[in-house]
Order: C-alpha cells, then sequence, then structure tokens
C-alpha cells in the first residue's frame, strides 16, 4: 500500500457503504426456528474450533459459543448473528464475522443447507485456506455474501456469478487466485464489487461494464494485467472505483478518458498502474471527485489550474511522478482540502505562495520537492498532523515561526536530509504536545539536543554536528520506542536513568519507560559507562554504542534482556575477562554481537556460545528485516505507515559497510581487535547459523578446530593476525570465480601458499583445485563452499572475506542487506 492509500479510509467505508450498513431488520415477534436449520446450524458450528488467533478485529468474540441446544435457549432465531424470517421463520441471515471461527469449510458443510439466507458474513475469520464448493450455489437467494479476510482460497469466481441476486459481494484479503469470468456481467444486480487484495490475474472483462448499477468496483492489489477496458465508462453510477496496485500495461492517461463519464465518483485510486502522459483533462469531469490517488505513476507536465475547481477535492495524492513546475495557486481555492501530498516529483517550488486564506490541511507531503525554504504558507496552518519536507534542500536556520505551528495537532515532523544548521535559541523546547515522530536526521544541526514533548516515540536525530551531553529529560519520554542520536559529537556520560520506569510526579502513576525497542548512539563521543537501568529495557531490540569512548566491562546485566538481537560496542574502552552467564537463557534472540576494537582480555566466551540460541539456527526460510513499526495510534493508523529500517555498520578490511537493514538471517560474532587468547573453544561450533566470525588481531593460540567445517552457513571467517599454530597454510589456492575476487594480501601470513592471485607460482605437482561452485542465489550457501574446499583440499585459508563479494554481488546484497559502502566518518565529517 502506498503511505497514504488508507488514509481516511473510514470515511471511504462510510461512504461507499453507508447503504449496506443500513439494512436492519427488527423483528418484534420471534417464532421459533426451524428444527433442520437448527440442527444444520450447530453441525456448522460444531465442525470449526474456536480459535482467537482467526481474526483480528480486535472486538472480536466467539458468536457461536452461545449458540446451545437446551429449552430455555432452543429458539436458533435468538441466537447470536442470526435473524429468521418474521413469517416463515426461516434463517436469512447468518453474521458470524470476527468469531473467531478456525477450520476447512467442505462440500458436505451443512451451512449449504440454509437454502433461505439472503445475508451471509463469515469475514475475518480462518478457513484454512478452503476452496469454496460449488454447493455454495444452492444459497440462491443470496444477496449479500461478504468473505473478507477469512483464508480462503482457490477461484471462488467460477460459481458465484451465478448468484444472480448478489448486491454486494467482499471477496477481499483472501488468497484467492484465478481470473474473473466474463459472467460477472450476469450480476446485474451488483452495487458493490471488492477483490481487493488477492491474486486475481488475467485482464478486468469487458462484461463489468455491463453491471450498470454498479456503486463500488475495488480491485486494488491484485495481478490484474492488459488494458483497462473502457466498458468501465458505462458504469455511470459508480462512487468509487479502485484499481491500484496491479500490473496494467502502460497506458496514457488520457486512454482513460472514458472515466470522465462517472460524474458521480468520489473516489478515484489509480495509484501505480503504469499511467504515462500528463494529469488528463478528463478530470474535470469529475466535479463530485474528494478523493484522488495517481501515486506511484510516471505522470509528467504541470498540476493543472484547473484541478482548483474540483471543489470536493478532500485528498489530493500525486506522490512519486515527474510532475513539474509550481503549485499552481488555485489549488489553495480547495476548502475542503486535508490531505496534499506531492512528495517526489520534479517540482521546484522554490518560491512558495502568499496567498492569505488557505485550507486547512491535515497532511502535507511535500518531501523532494526542490524546497529550498519551510514554505510561508505553512504559517497559517493550525491543524496539520503530519508534515514532510524531507530530501529537500532547506538550510540555514529553522525559522522560528516553525515552532507555532500547529502545535496542539502535529503528531510527525520529518525534515530529515535538508541542510539544516539549528534553531535560534536555546534551549530548544519543542511545542507540539501531541508529537509522536520527530526526524532531522541528516541534516547539519549544531547545538544542544533540542527537547521533545513526552508524547515523543521516535526521536531521530542521527548524522548531524549536535554537541552537549545527554541529560536526564531523556529519561522523562515514557513514550520512547527509538532513540537514534548516533554520528553527532555528543559527549558526557549516559545518563544513568535511561530504561528506568519513570514515576510521574504522582507517585501512583506507575508510567513504563520500558517501550524502548531501538537505541543508537554510536559515533559519538560518550564516555563513562552503560547506564545499568538499560536493563529494564525489556523490548529492547537494538542497542549500539560502537565508537565512543565508554570505559566498561562486558555488560552481563544485559544477558536477561529477551528481544535483544543487536549488541554492537565496538571501538570504546570496554576491558577484562567476559565471565559466564548467569542463566542458559543469556542473550537468547541475540544475531550480531560485535566486540572488536576494545580491551577485552581471557578466553573466549564459551560458556555463553552455548546460550545464543538464535544463532544456532539455520533459518533461511522467509528474508525479514529488523524494523521499526511504531505502536498504533489512531491517526496513523490509516495515514502513515511509518517504517524505520534499523542500520548498522561492521567493518571490513579497513572499509565499513553500512548495513541500511537487517536481515534476520545475518548472524556474526565479531571479537577481533581485543586481548582474548586461550584455544578456539569447539563451543563455537554450536553456532550453526553464524554466516560472520570475526577473531583476528587477538592472541589465541592452539589449532584451528575442525569441528569450524560444520558452521554450514558461514560466509566470512577471518582468524588472521593471532598466534594459531597452523595458520601457515601451505598449496596451491582453489581457482574459482569467488576465489579471483579475493586481494592477495587476504592471504597473508601463509608462505606454503601458491598460485593466483599471489606471484608465486606452484610446483605442476601442486595441482589446483577447480572451485566450479556457482554461489546460488540463497544467501545461505552464499561463499561457504570456499570454507567446505578449503577443508576438504587440506589446507585452511586464513582469511575469508565473504564481503568481497559486494564487486559482484553488489545488486543483490543492496537488494537483500541493503548494504552501502561508507566513507570513514572523518571523510564524511570534511565532505559536510
Ligand atoms: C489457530 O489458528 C491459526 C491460524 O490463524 C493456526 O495457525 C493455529 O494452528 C490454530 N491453532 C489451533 C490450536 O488450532
Ligand atoms: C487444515 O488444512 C489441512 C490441509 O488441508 C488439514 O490437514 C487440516 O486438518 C486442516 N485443519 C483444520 C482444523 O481443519
Ligand atoms: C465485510 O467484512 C469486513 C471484515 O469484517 C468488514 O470490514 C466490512 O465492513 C464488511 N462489510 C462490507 C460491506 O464489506
Ligand atoms: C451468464 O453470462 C454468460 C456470458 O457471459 C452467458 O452465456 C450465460 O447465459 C449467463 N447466465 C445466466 C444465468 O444469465
Ligand atoms: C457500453 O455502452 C454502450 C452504449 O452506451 C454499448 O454500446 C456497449 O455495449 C456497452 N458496453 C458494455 C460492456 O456493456
Ligand atoms: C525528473 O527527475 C528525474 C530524476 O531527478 C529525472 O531522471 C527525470 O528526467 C526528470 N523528469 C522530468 C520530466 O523532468
Ligand atoms: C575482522 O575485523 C578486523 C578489525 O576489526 C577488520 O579489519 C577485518 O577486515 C575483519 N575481517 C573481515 C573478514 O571482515
Ligand atoms: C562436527 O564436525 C566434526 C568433524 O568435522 C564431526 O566429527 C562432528 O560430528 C560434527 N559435529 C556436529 C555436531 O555436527
Ligand atoms: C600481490 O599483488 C601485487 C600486485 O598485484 C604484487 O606486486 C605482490 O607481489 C603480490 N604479493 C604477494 C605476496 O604475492
Amino acid at each position: 500500500m502506498g503511505l497514504s492509500l488508507y488514509f481516511f479510509a473510514f470515511v471511504h467505508i462510510v461512504f461507499c457503504f453507508l447503504l449496506f450498513h443500513l439494512i436492519a431488520v427488527t423483528a418484534s415477534i420471534q417464532p421459533l426456528c426451524h428444527d433442520d436449520e437448527r440442527s444444520a446450524l450447530l453441525q456448522f458450528k460444531d465442525s470449526l474450533t474456536l480459535n482467537k488467533s482467526a481474526s483480528i478485529d480486535p472486538s472480536a468474540y466467539p458468536k457461536t459459543a452461545s449458540w446451545k441446544l437446551e429449552k430455555e435457549n432452543g429458539d436458533c432465531c435468538s441466537w447470536e448473528g442470526i435473524k429468521c424470517n418474521e413469517d416463515t421463520g426461516h434463517v436469512f441471515s447468518l453474521d458470524l464475522a470476527s468469531s473467531f471461527l478456525y477450520g476447512s469449510i467442505h462440500s458436505d458443510s451443512t451451512l449449504f443447507q440454509l437454502v433461505h439466507l439472503e445475508w451471509l458474513s463469515l469475514a475475518d475469520n480462518h478457513f484454512n485456506h478452503s476452496k469454496i464448493p460449488s454447493e455454495i450455489l444452492n444459497l440462491s437467494r443470496l444477496s449479500h455474501l461478504n468473505l473478507s479476510l477469512s483464508a480462503l482460497s482457490g477461484n471462488v469466481l467460477s460459481h458465484i456469478p451465478q448468484l444472480s441476486k448478489l448486491v454486494l459481494l467482499n471477496l477481499s484479503n483472501n488468497s484467492f487466485s484465478g481470473t474473473i469470468p466474463s459472467s460477472i456481467g450476469n450480476l446485474t444486480k451488483l452495487l458493490y464489487l471488492d477483490l481487493s487484495v488477492n491474486n486475481f490475474f488475467g485482464e478486468l472483462p469487458a462484461s463489468l461494464g455491463s453491471i450498470g448499477v454498479l456503486e463500488q468496483l475495488d480491485v486494488n492489489t491484485n495481478n490484474f494485467s492488459g488494458q483497462v477496458p473502457s466498458s468501465l465508462g458505462n458504469l455511470t453510477q459508480l462512487k468509487c472505483l479502485a484499481l491500484s496496485q496491479n500490473n496494467f500495461s502502460v497506458q496514457h492517461s488520457r486512454s482513460m478518458s472514458f472515466l470522465a463519464r462517472q460524474t458521480k465518483l468520489a473516489w478515484l485510486d489509480l495509484q501505480d498502474i503504469n499511467l504515462i502522459g500528463d494529469i488528463p483533462s478528463w478530470l474535470m469531469n469529475l466535479a463530485q471527485l474528494t478523493y484522488l490517488f495517481f501515486d506511484n505513476n510516471k505522470l509528467t507536465g504541470p498540476i493543472p489550474y484547473w484541478l482548483g475547481n474540483l471543489n470536493q477535492l478532500a485528498l489530493l495524492s500525486l506522490k512519486s511522478n515527474q510532475i513539474t513546475g509550481h503549485i499552481p495557486s488555485q489549488i489553495w481555492n480547495l476548502t475542503h482540502l486535508t490531505v496534499l501530498d506531492l512528495s517526489s516529483n520534479n517540482l521546484s517550488l522554490h518560491t512558495s505562495t502568499s496567498v492569505t486564506v488557505l485550507p486547512k490541511l491535515v497532511f502535507i507531503g511535500l518531501g523532494s520537492c526542490n524546497l529550498n525554504k519551510f514554505p510561508n504558507f505553512l504559517q497559517s496552518q493550525d491543524q496539520l498532523e503530519l508534515l514532510d519536507l524531507s530530501s529537500n534542500n532547506i538550510a540555514g536556520q529553522i525559522p522560528k515561526w516553525l515552532l507555532n505551528v500547529s502545535t496542539g495537532s502535529l503528531e510527525y515532523l520529518n525534515v530529515s536530509y535538508n541542510l539544516l544548521t539549528g534553531f535560534d535559541q536555546h534551549p530548544v523546547v519543542l511545542p507540539w504536545i501531541r508529537l509522536s515522530i520527530l526526524d532531522l536526521r541528516f541534516n547539519k544541526l549544531q547545538g544542544p539536543l533540542p527537547i521533545p514533548p513526552v508524547s515523543t516515540s521516535h526521536y531521530l536525530l542521527s548524522s548531524n554536528r549536535l554537541t552537549g551531553e545527554i541529560s536526564p529529560w531523556i529519561c522523562k519520554l515514557n513514550n520512547l520506542y527509538s532513540l537514534d542520536l548516533s554520528t553527532n559529537d555528543l559527549s558526557g556520560v549516559l545518563p544513568e536513568c535511561l530504561g528506568n520506569k519513570f514515576h510521574g510526579i504522582i507517585p501512583q502513576t506507575f508510567v513504563s519507560a520500558t517501550n524502548l525497542r531501538m537505541i543508537d548512539l554510536s559515533h559519538n563521543l560518550l564516555q563513562g559507562r552503560i547506564p545499568r537501568s538499560l536493563a529494564n529495557c525489556e523490548l529492547l531490540e537494538f542497542l549500539d554504542l560502537g565508537n565512543n569512548q565508554i570505559t566498561d566491562i562486558f555488560p552481563s546485566w544485559l544477558e536477561t534482556l529477551p528481544e535483544l538481537k543487536v549488541l554492537i560496542l565496538q571501538s570504546n574502552r570496554f576491558h577484562g575477562v567476559i565471565g559466564e552467564p548467569e542463566t542458559h537463557f543469556a542473550f537468547p534472540k541475540l544475531h550480531i554481537i560485535d566486540l572488536s576494537h576494545n580491551r577485552f582480555t581471557g578466553k573466549l566466551p564459551s560458556k555463553y556460545f552455548h546460550c545464543w540460541n538464535a544463532i544456532a539456527i539455520v533459518n533461511a526460510s522467509q528474508l525479514t528485516y529488523m524494523q521499526d513499526r511504531p505502536r498504533d495510534s489512531p491517526t496513523y493508523n490509516h495515514s502513515l505507515r511509518y517504517i524505520y529500517d534499523f542500520s548498522i555498520t561492521i567493518t571490513n578490511k579497513g572499509i565499513e559497510m553500512e548495513y541500511r537493514k537487517v536481515s534476520n538471517i545475518l548472524k556474526s560474532i565479531i571479537l577481533s581487535n581485543n586481548r582474548f587468547e586461550g584455544e578456539i573453544p569447539a563451543a563455537i561450533t554450536f553456532l550453526k547459523g553464524l554466516n560472520c566470525l570475526n577473531l583476528s588481531n587477538n592472541n589465541l593460540q592452539g589449532g584451528i578446530p575442525s569441528s569450524l567445517g560444520n558452521l554450514t552457513a558461514l560466509e566470512s571467517l577471518d582468524l588472521s593476525n593471532n598466534m594459531l599454530s597452523d595458520n601457515h597454510l601451505s598449496g596451491p589456492i582453489p581457482v574459482g570465480k569467488q576465489f579471483d575476487t579475493f586481494e592477495n594480501s587476504s592471504f597473508d601470513g601463509n608462505p606454503g601458499l601458491c598460485g593466483k592471485p599471489l606471484s608465486k607460482k606452484c610446483e605442476s605437482s601442486e595441482t589446483s583445485l577447480n572451485e566450479d561452485h556457482q554461489d546460488s542465489e540463497s544467501p545461505i550457501q552464499f561463499g561457504w563452499k570456499i570454507v567446505v574446499i578449503g577443508y576438504a583440499s587440506g589446507f585452511i585459508i586464513g582469511m575469508m572475506v565473504g564481503q568481497i563479494f559486494t564487486k559482484r554481488k553488489h545488486e543483490w546484497l543492496a537488494k537483500t542487506f541493503g548494504v552501502q559502502l561508507k566513507r570513514s566518518k572523518r571523510q564524511r565529517r570534511q565532505r559536510n
């Protein structure tokens, strides 16, 4: 979905379906139900189980739980979800939406014996991917069929067009598949058709145009292809049309001029459907148009002035096209406009409007719009909830007046990726009392941290030039979820209260501050020790304190954090022996630990290796990323899916590699550049899911355990610069695609090796081994074969550089891990 697709979705629903919700039948006298229908209902109930995870609606409850055969309760017409005809006593309406129903529906289901049904809703249950059997045709009187979100599958539409009395058909959010048969045109009474979010494919049949009464047609998010049929122009009663997110062939916006006849259209969603050309003039006819989405197409040309005549417009979203020019002043005549999203176009909004009376906007998206200053028209906006000005060229100080804009309503402010230098006074107390997300990353902000309101959940200020301390007010942000202050010049010690449960002014108010999911304070000048209070952050997934001057011992007190996945302490002043874990479940979800460039001593923490169960698992099943999805808040539910990828930096041969996304399959242990001694413990082989193991630059002794060969997911192994006894490898270097990409320094310290890329030639007796395994696209096999070959041929290569594949695999990596080669911090500073 586009960010704004569901903005005001509730209005959408109200607007389009109000009619159906008004169908209300009240029966004053309830006759006893028919025995056969009662037993059919009970058998249907018994064929399914109740399962709380089968429904997602928060108000779901098990409606069938009250269905019983007891004497005083035997009248099925009075059962929950059932309505009977007053005269005949037959069940005509069955509404079991959101009832925790779980199980399969078979063709012999007694549901299909309820032949008097006119109204059937089984939406928001889980039918275990059942197909809808042809027995559905027994229910020939159906006028209302709602099977949305019910885990049905198969090509249901092959039967349904024969249910000729249908007025409403909602099959959205299932995994149906198949094509729409042209017999759909037989449903001449249909007012409402929702097939959205499924896997339907093929062309939209022209016969849709013969359902002349259709008011709502929603096929968004499917795989429909071909051209949108011009017969849709016959649907002159349409109020809502959503065709977004399909694979329609490239089509000129003007070729859809058949829509000009749909003068009742209020909701038009044409996002992401391969449109080219200008903003089409046929829109002029759609005088009722209220919501217009054109996002993610390739529309060019200017924003036409006549859009200002569509005076019902409340939402105008043209995001991610190639629209040029200015915002025509006529747009400001749209007095109902609340949502304006023009982000990511080729607009040149250097100057801003001087119109005085403006619509009261709620949502303004002007990201990537070539803005060079804050638009003046913002000054009069006092109802804004969301303001996105990211990725522009706004330079200099943040003007004083911005701190007066919508102070009572603003929830989301994104001015990241600009050239802002700071606030014009200090200390800065941000005035927006409802602010949730503050994103000022990647600017040139100087001075101390601005103080956000307690409502803040995302406080994102990384990659600026902020100075001063992180003072204890940060601990009062009870709603804090993400704290990203990395890559600044912050100094001083971390407040000891960080992560403490904050007890409000009134002692009884136990407000929890433990919403914290991510803390990134890396690349600063922080000193002192890690606050012990962080042990309270039970939800913490990500902690990066790398590249600071923290002086502490290994934070074993964090081992009880059940969700911690990433722990990065590299390049600090950590010291001492890493002792033994206190429980068997120390760091149970850890994926990535980087302790490199510190002063740890003693043996490698083999007892900990036994606890790291997440690293012990090889799971390639589903690629997911560590992301931050804010808690549901009423506004963002509909308006904005704010997803913030966690990112990390791992050093590889002097090149800092930034993972813009951290995938669940990336599992790394980096303990290099410390003073660890003793042998590599055999316990390391417990960590079967490990992709990257770097023990270089320590004082490790003894042999390289051959059981390392059990680490079948390993892509990168660096044991160089230790005192390992059999690090003196000899023989020919395998020939093969991967090896050709190694620098010859990868083989340093192994004078016995010969062959490419080293200048030393091999004797003819030393036959080289062909490494002809193409590394597959599978992230797990990727790179491993080198290690296997190394063993098979009797020598081990001291250094394996999995990431060297970036050269050839850059695209794959970029896609999968969001890898970016990063300039060193110093270089970046100089660039700024
Ligand atoms: C409950 O339903 C879910 C699907 O929503 C299913 O995966 C799970 O196995 C079900 N549990 C039981 C006990 O049937
Ligand atoms: C769900 O479907 C599977 C496969 O068709 C079947 O084996 C299983 O018994 C079904 N479970 C229920 C609760 O109907
Ligand atoms: C159908 O069911 C879904 C899911 O419960 C619900 O959101 C929708 O309002 C229902 N009615 C119609 C007319 O689609
Ligand atoms: C349904 O439509 C098809 C063609 O689209 C037609 O052949 C068939 O007779 C129609 N069925 C009914 C029952 O009207
Ligand atoms: C659409 O309407 C035109 C005339 O108004 C008619 O000729 C055409 O057959 C109709 N198309 C469909 C698919 O009903
Ligand atoms: C819009 O900008 C993109 C990238 O900046 C550029 O490739 C494209 O040619 C521009 N399109 C127009 C119509 O100016
Ligand atoms: C291992 O770590 C050291 C220093 O931390 C680094 O220089 C080296 O490139 C790393 N090796 C690999 C293979 O990533
Ligand atoms: C690990 O590898 C060694 C030798 O390569 C083998 O003997 C042992 O069985 C393997 N252990 C496991 C747990 O797979
Ligand atoms: C590594 O390669 C360079 C040139 O690419 C060569 O001058 C140098 O001798 C090689 N080093 C070794 C150890 O073979």
